[in-house]
């Protein structure tokens, strides 16, 4: 599925059509401009099987095309074998962080949960708000707080041993 060596990053959220995606696609964009296609990897999934097989939401999809990103991908929901498939997970907001949490019952893979605004660095949020049912300010803040944190992530990536 992935290239067997590279360094693998999982963005969970709610329903996988809204924040979830946008961090995977920013992240993909900021990859790319650093030529590290070969070295990381990343993907993204939902706590809830609500909007299985969906496009990202098409308020999301507009806001993040305002910012030169092309959102791209279908929704699927965290299982509990995403623990072994990725190196780091992160969390859109705390209800997130503690779903994840919850469906690793063997208390095995804490330390590589993380909430993405941990990565922020202009921003002081710690959590990306939900969107879904606000107005077209709040899909305009997570893009704007998701490129603040992937910035943030992928220079933390680029700094663990497996990906120098
Ligand atoms: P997301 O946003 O978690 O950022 O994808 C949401 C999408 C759908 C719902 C809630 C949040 N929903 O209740 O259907």
């Amino acid at each position: 599925m992935f290239p067997t060596m590279s360094y693998r990053l999982l963005f969970v959220c709610l329903g996988n059509i809204c924040r979830s995606p946008s961090a995977e696609n920013i992240m993909n964009h900021l990859i790319e401009e650093a030529n590290l296609s070969d070295r990381i990897v990343c993907d993204s999934a939902g706590t809830s099987g609500y909007h299985i097989g969906s496009a990202p939401d098409p308020r999301m999809t507009m806001a993040a095309k305002k910012r030169g990103i092309v959102l791209k991908g279908s929704a699927r929901q965290f299982t509990a074998s995403d623990f072994d498939n990725f190196d780091l997970i992160l969390a859109m907001d705390q209800d997130n962080y503690q779903q994840i949490l919850y469906l690793d019952r063997g208390k095995k893979y804490g330390d590589k949960v993380k909430l993405m605004c941990d990565f922020c660095s202009h921003h002081t949020l710690k959590e990306v708000p939900d969107p879904y049912y606000g107005g077209p300010e709040g899909f305009n803040q997570v893009i704007d707080l998701l490129l603040d944190a992937c910035e943030g992530l992928l220079e933390f990536v680029v700094n663990q041993p497996s990906v120098n």
